[in-house]
């Protein structure tokens, strides 16, 4: 393969949950040959532009996501950065309600048309083993189908 696919994940946590998340979809991403996986904090919007899929990780606090990733996905969508078609997925850490994944689920297919894997993945609090698997097969799957879109 010549071409490097990239895959970002960008996630926001307080009290490291979501952090724990992050860790292993990047994990299980990195399992595949032939993807550069980088995991951050704060992005840009150029770095979405630069990515061939985009995972986010938001944990919810007062049934909202965080304003950074609000400003990020706003200034990407001012700036027109065009991500149709970039596969997405979700995933965050949450007490009772959980609204934040399932917002940027909405944001990724219906503002940006993203190819959303769906249901993105919530996790009460801290994530166990089980949830930590899934989000290493997560971060595999996503990672899995743009080789295999670069291939065909
Ligand atoms: C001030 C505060 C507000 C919160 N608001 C919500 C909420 O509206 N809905 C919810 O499901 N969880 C809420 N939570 C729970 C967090 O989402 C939960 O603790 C989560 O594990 C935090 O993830 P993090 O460790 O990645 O920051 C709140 C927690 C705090 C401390």
């Amino acid at each position: 393969m010549t071409n490097v696919l990239n895959l970002l994940i960008v996630y926001y946590s307080q009290t490291g949950n979501t952090e724990k998340m992050a860790r292993a979809v990047e994990e299980g991403a990195k399992s595949v040959v032939g993807v550069n996986v980088e995991l951050k904090y704060f992005a840009r919007p150029e770095d979405l532009a630069e990515a061939d899929a985009i995972i986010l990780g938001m944990p919810t606090y007062y049934h909202d996501m965080s304003i950074d990733m609000k400003h990020l996905l706003e200034a990407a969508a001012k700036e027109e950065i065009g991500l149709k078609g970039k596969v997405g997925a979700a995933f965050g850490s949450y007490g009772w309600s959980g609204e934040a994944p399932n917002m940027l689920v909405e944001i990724m297919k219906n503002r940006f048309e993203m190819d959303v894997i769906e249901p993105p993945i919530r996790i009460k609090y801290n994530p166990d083993k089980k949830g930590l698997e899934e989000c290493r097969e997560l971060g595999k799957t996503v990672a899995e189908k743009i080789v295999k879109t670069s291939l065909s």
